[in-house]
């Protein structure tokens, strides 16, 4: 499947506009608009665009996951659900039970346990086997890690599990994280990047020089698409 590549100087709008334009087309479509957010610094700013620009867009009808989460309370700043609030959670309609939190205050394998359980209730809502995301965001980190697949961590030979906690010995931690099965049962994912010093490791990947986990995503009936924040 051959990846579509966008180039972009501007970033948040750009991305913003990406996720509205899938969210309405989900909605007219399914009626529900299930997005999976990614983590880290660069969505913020896409974030806070998407909801300054969502206009009408029905709040509750979009499904809201994390890809993955550090061990950390709700409260702490390195915690993918904090930035995520403070770009937009708080600051728009949607019903509190519309979000679906990674609660990464308990012990690391019962926080991907409970979030295993909670996927596969949703997706038999949906009468699916796997949660099917509308639209999966990705990141990217300096290393091609993406969500917390970081190299040569166990999560990356994860086959039937949709969340694993996963331990990170670069930062001598555990994450819980989306795995490939489930990221790659989406109908879309988008890796968002920004940044001119990763921008060597996605030309790799794209030229498929590379076998980095970002390497290894490849929706099994879906689109992917690099959005990139240079020319
Ligand atoms: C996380 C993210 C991770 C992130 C990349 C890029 O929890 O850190 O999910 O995969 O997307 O590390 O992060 P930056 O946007 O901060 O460079």
């Amino acid at each position: 499947m051959t990846p579509e590549v966008l180039h972009t100087t501007s970033f948040p709008v750009d991305g913003a506009r990406l996720i509205l334009d899938s969210a309405r087309q989900a909605i007219a479509e399914r009626e529900v608009f299930r997005i999976a957010l990614s983590g880290g610094h660069t969505p913020a700013a896409v974030y806070r665009e998407w909801a300054a620009t969502a206009g009408d867009l029905p709040w509750d009808r979009v499904q809201i996951t994390f890809g993955d989460e550090r061990c950390v309370p709700p409260d702490d700043e390195q915690s993918n659900y904090l930035m995520a609030r403070k770009a937009f959670l708080d600051a728009i309609p949607i019903p509190p039970g519309n979000v679906f939190r990674i609660r990464g205050e308990l012990p690391p394998d019962e926080a991907a346990a409970e979030y295993e359980a909670r996927l596969a209730y949703l997706g038999s809502r949906f009468q699916e086997e796997r949660y099917r995301h509308d639209l999966l965001l990705l990141g990217m980190g300096p290393d091609g890690h993406t969500a917390s697949l970081f190299p040569g961590t166990g999560a990356l030979t994860e086959r039937t599990r949709n969340v694993v906690d996963n331990f990170v010995p670069k930062f001598d931690t555990y994450r819980v994280t989306f795995t490939y099965p489930l990221i790659n049962a989406a109908r879309h994912v988008c890796f968002m990047v920004e940044g001119a010093e990763k921008k060597p490791i996605v030309d790799q990947i794209l030229s498929g020089q590379a076998d980095y986990p970002a390497a290894r995503v490849a929706p099994t009936d879906g689109r992917l698409t690099w959005l990139l924040g240079w020319p």
